[in-house]
């Protein structure tokens, strides 16, 4: 048998997948179930769109994979390994590969932008002369160049949810999970910010975004996990009459920033 642990932080081959849910069942305490035996699963590489209406489980579905909930009953596998038996001691190396924005930003509100895009960097020891190179060009990058020092309350909601996508992706994470990552900022940011997450993805980073924003998932040629009712079905590239063709990218190539 494998040993818990073995291997956790090698990046996995492309063919294998990053996330893998295998009948994966979810209610909240004595509510109605969340997930009726949901099953999928990410490549290596792969982009996909998560959408469903409201309340139909899109961040719980990201919650799962992120390893802030637990199935139910189920298995969820991540970078290769059976996560729903793994000890709570592994799970922070897991995360570490991972960035997330979530819905709700999750900034911390005494630090300015700069720093809390800098977190990550910090956590993974990167040195303050590369911090101070690359986290004010990544900001400048999603138009907060004027905002380096702004403290997240100070900023409106599309300002600081541009600040969270900054910091999802700031180390290249291995997984990029990202809830309504565009529900605060007009079309040509959120076109902008999209191909954000398409230069990431192009470098090797699996990703994965839930919205609302039918026409967003119309202009990008990715295949679409769909929630209703329970049930995930998965819709292919081109399985729409909008979608015009195109696959997954996929590459290996993923120097530091
Ligand atoms: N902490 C919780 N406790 C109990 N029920 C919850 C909890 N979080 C979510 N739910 C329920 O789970 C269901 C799915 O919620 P979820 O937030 O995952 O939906 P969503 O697709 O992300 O919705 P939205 O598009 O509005 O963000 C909803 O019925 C919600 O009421
Ligand atoms: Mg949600």
């Amino acid at each position: 048998m494998r040993e818990m642990g073995e291997n956790w932080g090698n990046r996995p081959p492309d063919s294998e997948a990053v996330v893998q849910f295998d009948q994966v069942g979810l209610r909240y305490d004595l509510g109605p179930e969340i997930f009726r035996d949901i099953g999928f699963s990410l490549p290596g590489g792969s982009f996909h769109f998560l959408t469903g209406s409201s309340g139909a489980g899109k961040s719980s579905l990201l919650g799962l994979c992120y390893l802030a909930l637990r199935p139910t009953r189920g298995a969820v596998t991540l970078f290769g390994r059976d996560v729903t038996r793994a000890p709570r001691a592994a799970l922070p190396r897991l995360r570490r590969r991972m960035g997330v924005v979530f819905q709700d930003f999750r900034l911390i509100n005494h630090l300015s932008a700069m720093d809390n895009v800098a977190l990550p960097l910090r956590v993974a020891g990167v040195s303050e002369t590369d911090i101070r190179h690359h986290v004010p060009e990544l900001l400048a990058w999603v138009g907060l160049a004027d905002h380096l020092d702004a403290r997240p309350p100070t900023l409106s909601g599309g300002q600081k949810q541009r600040v969270a996508i900054a910091r999802a992706v700031i180390n290249r994470p291995d997984l990029l999970l990202a809830d309504e990552p565009t529900g605060n900022v007009d079309d040509r940011i959120a076109m902008r910010l999209l191909h954000l997450f398409e230069e990431l993805n192009k470098m090797g980073t699996t990703v994965l975004i839930a919205t609302h924003n039918e026409q967003l998932v119309r202009r990008f040629p990715y295949p679409r996990l769909h929630l209703d009712q329970g049930g995930l079905t998965l819709h292919p590239v081109g399985s729409e009459p909008w979608n015009g063709g195109g696959t997954a990218r996929r590459s290996t190539d993923r120097p530091y920033p």
